[in-house]
């Protein structure tokens, strides 16, 4: 049942070559033509508009074009069904008008072309239309097993350490920040225990570790002593950060590719405890396979570089390599959490990705909880997730 992809776009967006092989694959099962083989070619809008005058005598791009294989000898001992052509370019920018992700609508598109293929066309009759949108929605369905339910979010209350570490006092503490956060309807309470002690300290872990009510995320790096402790605490997941001294907050992501033998003993040595792993990951291809192979049970995506862009072209860069990715960790069969510098104006776009399971935000609702309070501030952020 080979998918056959042609990847002939060389574009800015991230296209994942192996998700739309994945669907086409899944397609051909659902349509009971396991023994058939699909085509499919990624063009950009110029290629897509010369296909269109050719073969359509339209002289415009479009977003999709079916071209069902004809049978002959060689056809028949490997029955192919047909090329489907997507327009790269015309997709995405379909999905930007529709605020959804590039992979999002390559599926719609790829689905729609297919139900062409088999025959269907919506340009016949009303009757036709009513028949193939149906059977579209149907393999759409089938297709999205993804989360239906809104994104959680989980709070970071490291900043409130941060208050009070300026003043070495006790006031302001995290763990009645973690109380406030989960009465305002947080689903998890996050930590960054720091070799510094910058902020959060043994204390609080301790604390938080009997308080918490929802599930207690320590984010840790992967260095001996914190581990010992993690292992000792046991908290509902760990996050694996790279930590630097020097930095002012997580700069980049973990590199799980360089450091694959040993992230796999520190999870493994996690996990015989029954303390699922997370690690914080760039939105890349390489670091999604390796997280996956050093046996991760959860990936969260860095969304720092999104969240800094300085243009809306970058930000819409940005947000396709984090779709990208968050599908691509999906389809390995990972759970994904996604996180940094999100706020209440660009956090909905991520919390609107159905392959995204939890936000963890600090600094944003810190930073308003100071003018409006930590319950108030938690509870914008939970609407700006559920009207994503
Ligand atoms: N996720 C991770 C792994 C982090 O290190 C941080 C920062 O502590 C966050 C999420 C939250 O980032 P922010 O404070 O910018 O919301």
């Amino acid at each position: 049942m080979p998918v056959l992809l042609n990847n002939k776009y060389s574009g800015p967006c991230q296209v994942c070559p192996a998700l739309l092989i994945q669907k086409g694959e899944a397609l051909l099962c659902l349509a009971g033509l396991k023994e058939h083989e699909l085509s499919l070619l990624l063009v950009d809008d110029p290629a897509m508009q010369e296909l269109n005058r050719q073969w359509r005598h339209k002289d415009k791009a479009t977003n999709v074009l079916s071209f069902p294989q004809g049978s002959d000898d060689y056809f028949e001992q490997h029955p192919m069904l047909g090329d489907i052509v997507i327009s790269i370019t015309t997709a995405a920018h379909e999905a930007r008008e529709q605020g959804i992700s590039l992979h999002r609508q390559l599926t719609t598109l790829l689905v729609h072309g297919f139900v062409h293929l088999l025959g269907y066309d919506h340009e016949r009759s009303d009757h036709d239309a009513e028949e193939m949108f149906g059977l579209e929605h149907h393999y759409l369905q089938a297709l999205a097993t993804r989360r239906k339910k809104m994104v959680k979010l989980a709070i970071n209350v490291d900043h409130v350490a941060t208050l009070r570490q300026a003043r070495g006092i006790k006031e302001p503490d995290p763990v009645t920040a973690a109380a406030i956060a989960e009465l305002a309807g947080a689903v998890g309470i996050v930590v960054h225990l720091r070799e510094d002690r910058r902020h959060i300290q043994d204390r609080d872990v301790e604390i938080l570790r009997q308080t918490v009510q929802t599930k207690l995320n320590l984010e840790m790096a992967a260095a001996e002593e914190i581990i010992k402790i993690a292992l000792e605490l046991k908290p509902d997941m760990v996050t694996l950060v790279p930590e630097k001294r020097a930095e002012l907050t997580t700069e980049g992501g973990l590199d799980v590719v360089g450091q694959k033998s040993n992230l796999k003993k520190v999870i493994a040595r996690l996990t015989k405890k029954k303390i699922p792993v997370s690690l914080f990951i760039d939105p890349d291809s390489a670091q999604i396979q390796a997280a996956k192979e050093v046996g991760a049970t959860f990936v969260e995506i860095h969304t720092g570089r999104y969240a800094d862009a300085t243009s809306d072209r970058e930000e819409d860069q940005e947000f396709d390599l984090i779709a990208a990715a968050a599908e691509e960790a999906y389809e390995a069969g990972l759970r994904v959490n996604a996180g940094h510098g999100l706020n209440y104006v660009n956090a909905g776009r991520v919390a609107a990705l159905p392959t995204i399971e939890e936000l963890s935000i600090g600094h944003a609702i810190m930073a308003r909880a100071i003018f409006v309070g930590l319950d108030q501030a938690v509870r914008e952020m939970m609407e700006v997730c559920r009207f994503a």
